[in-house]
């Protein structure tokens, strides 16, 4: 029998009960996901002293699905997105090989940002991609947007730059593990130097980073071939009014470098925090 996520939750208090005092249970993580066979939990800073017993009872009600459990325990770090994450139970080992969209992804669950909730907009972008383009993905992380692509819409050429060496190092991996050396290649380094020789060339380009500064975003304008789509990724608040705003940003920044928008859409990919969203603008450009 398939147990559903309710009854895992009262399994998960009932182990509990006797462990973390009553006025803090209602503190406990309600929701977990899952990176490979490495669990994730969120831990508030009330449950910090019992996050062992937390992550034990948790490995016990996922068993035989969970190899270990992490705890995100602050918030994720530094231009390359190091996750806050600590060891709460089972083993201690956080690499692992997540499945997704017919792709492996190989990767370290408690170094690397790996987010389930864009999957609907990994697999969108499998549905929108059209034979023979070429891409560029300017934050590849392991290739968490542009792998995906390189395996379901052959044929077609990619280029990942990704300035961590360990999210690089595991983006080659991927490349190799998915047997897609003839259409995809990482380039290791800052995106404002490697990707400088493709202007004018990509049919599309992932700029998939909140933090990505107006030259990186001017940067993707130039990579763009005439008639080619940019997907920016932005973090705004939950108000009609501040998409708006973005997008008299992203025009402004389009007339800065001379070119013309043809067409702009957004999408939201996932309630990021209270009051704000992660939002993607498919800009087309002339
Ligand atoms: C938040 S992750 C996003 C990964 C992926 N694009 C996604 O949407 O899931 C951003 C990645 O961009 C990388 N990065 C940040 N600045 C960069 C730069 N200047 N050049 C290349 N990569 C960069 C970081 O190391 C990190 O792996």
């Amino acid at each position: 029998m398939i147990r559903g996520r309710d009854s895992k939750r009262a399994e998960i208090h009932k182990l509990l009960e006797d462990q973390i005092p009553s006025n803090l249970s209602s503190y406990i993580p309600h929701s977990w996901w899952y990176i490979g066979d490495v669990l994730i939990i969120s831990i508030p800073k009330q449950l910090l002293d019992f996050k062992q017993v937390i992550g034990e009872a948790f490995l016990q009600v996922e068993q035989g699905k969970a190899r270990s459990v992490f705890g995100k325990v602050g918030p994720t770090r530094d231009i390359i997105r190091t996750p806050e994450f600590t060891h709460l139970a089972g083993d201690t080992d956080s690499e692992t090989i997540h499945k997704e969209l017919s792709c492996q992804f190989n990767i370290d669950a408690a170094k690397l940002t790996f987010s389930p909730g864009n999957h609907g907009e990994r697999k969108r972008l499998i549905d929108i991609v059209q034979k023979n383009e070429f891409i560029i993905d300017m934050f590849s992380c392991v290739g968490n947007l542009s792998l995906p692509l390189a395996v379901n819409s052959e044929p077609i050429k990619i280029i990942a730059a990704e300035i961590n060496p360990l999210a690089f190092r595991y983006l080659k991996k991927n490349i190799k593990l998915n047997k897609i050396e003839n259409r995809m290649i990482a380039l290791f380094g800052d995106n404002r130097t490697v990707l400088s020789e493709f202007q004018n060339q990509a049919d599309r380009v992932l700029f998939g980073y909140f933090k990505g500064d107006d030259q990186q975003k001017r940067l993707a304008i130039r990579l763009c071939k005439k008639g080619g789509t940019i997907h920016f990724h932005e973090i705004v608040p939950a108000k009609e009014e501040e998409t708006d705003t973005m997008i008299k940003k992203i025009k402004a920044l389009i007339e800065q470098e001379i070119r013309t928008t043809k067409e702009i859409t957004f999408k939201r990919v996932k309630k990021f925090s209270p009051g704000m969203n992660h939002i993607v603008f498919d800009v087309k450009i002339n």
